[in-house]
């Protein structure tokens, strides 16, 4: 089994001057959620997720060595323009990650980052910012080490991308990635995510996510606070039992393509986590009367239309919206039709099931 000392590096082979890549990495959707954590982002329970296609942030990393190795050097710019008030995040994932990249302090670095999604959408940029980091810190490990394996790129960047934000170790490479151990997904481990390891049913093939946006306001409970409420919380050890037993059915869902229990799991996922944060203490709702009124109105037209369309939730109050490829016509004019007129300023994103992460350019 991986350990975190694993992800040490030996003594490199080459040296380096300067250089520079891009990479871009997506948002992930969790199915089953991530809520609940130990130190050093070890989640208290498995999660899986679909990866995103469409929500992305684009991330340069340029390095040149400088003389002084005593102190982290670094530029942070935003769409190309200075970002002062996000260097305080990214010098948080370099004290974590030091260790296992020991060749942070000997370069300066100039890190120019952009999302393909409205800023301040209420959408995290924090998984997919973290992920695109992460590759790229790994593109110039594996200049000073050509022999790594592809194996242990990825899941070397899925543990550093988890060390910046738990979550994010779940964007770096598959369309539907399991974290966390669970004792029926061979290879998963607490450390990284691992692509679901069984063949996906087509039913699940180009999976729907629309976004609706209900609330663009700043997350009124940051997700560090969140999981730290789990903490002591009556009903964790219940809640995280049950993770792992959502797990093991989707599991099998994922495969046989039975989209009805799908859907059981999904929303019941989505309503456990809010139901957490209600009875935590102290507690929160972020739902919004919007996010109630999407929800109904989506259950009323499964009902009538028998159209199998489904929502989860993040721990905010925007709704996405799942379904298969194959009703996105009707979905969409569903949306468009009853649903809009809850989304603020009536935005919303449409996505869908992605890949994962893509070295776009290498200097
Ligand atoms: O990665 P974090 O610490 O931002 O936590 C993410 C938590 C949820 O989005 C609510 C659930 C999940 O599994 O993504």
């Amino acid at each position: 089994m991986a350990k975190a000392a694993d992800f040490i590096p030996q003594k490199y082979s080459k040296t380096l001057e300067s250089g520079s890549f891009t990479w871009s990495a997506p948002s992930n959707i969790a199915l089953v959620k991530y809520w609940g954590k130990m130190e050093d982002q070890i989640p208290a329970n498995p999660s899986v997720s679909f990866t995103l296609n469409n929500c992305k942030t684009v991330t340069t990393v340029s390095f040149s060595k400088k003389e002084d190795g005593a102190e982290f050097s670094f530029d942070l710019l935003f769409e190309g323009q200075p970002k002062e008030d996000f260097k305080p995040k990214i010098l948080k994932f370099f004290e974590r990650t030091v260790d296992y990249l020991p060749f942070l302090k000997d370069f300066h670095f100039t890190i120019d980052t952009k999302n393909t999604f409205p800023h301040s959408s209420g959408i995290a940029s924090s998984a997919s910012g973290m992920a695109a980091l992460a590759l790229n810190f790994m593109s110039i490990e594996k200049l000073l080490n050509p022999e790594m394996t592809a194996e242990y790129f990825n899941q070397k960047a899925s543990f550093l991308a988890r060390l910046g934000s738990g979550s994010a170790c779940r964007s770096v490479k598959g369309k539907v990635v399991v974290w966390g151990k669970h004792a029926e997904i061979e290879g998963s481990s607490d450390l990284f995510g691992v692509e679901f390891p069984e063949n996906i049913h087509t039913h699940f093939d180009n999976y729907q996510d629309t976004i609706l946006l209900v609330d663009k306001g700043e997350k009124q409970v940051s997700s560090t606070i969140g999981h730290d409420l789990m903490n002591g919380h009556p009903f964790a050890e219940r809640r995280f039992e049950k993770a792992h037993e959502n797990l093991s059915k989707l599991k099998t869902i994922l495969q046989n393509g039975d989209i009805e229990e799908f859907i059981k799991i999904v929303e019941s996922e989505a309503l456990t986590l809010h139901a957490m944060m209600m009875t935590s203490l102290p507690y929160f709702i972020l739902m919004k009367p919007n996010t109630l009124e999407i929800i109904n109105k989506i259950w009323k037209f499964r009902n009538e239309t028998k159209i199998p369309v489904c929502f989860t939730l993040d721990a905010g109050a925007n709704v996405h919206v799942l379904y298969p490829e194959n009703v996105s016509v009707e979905v969409l004019q569903f949306i468009q039709d009853e649903l809009v007129g809850y989304c603020q300023n009536g935005q919303y994103i449409c996505d869908r099931v992605g890949d994962g992460s893509q070295l776009i350019m290498n200097n």
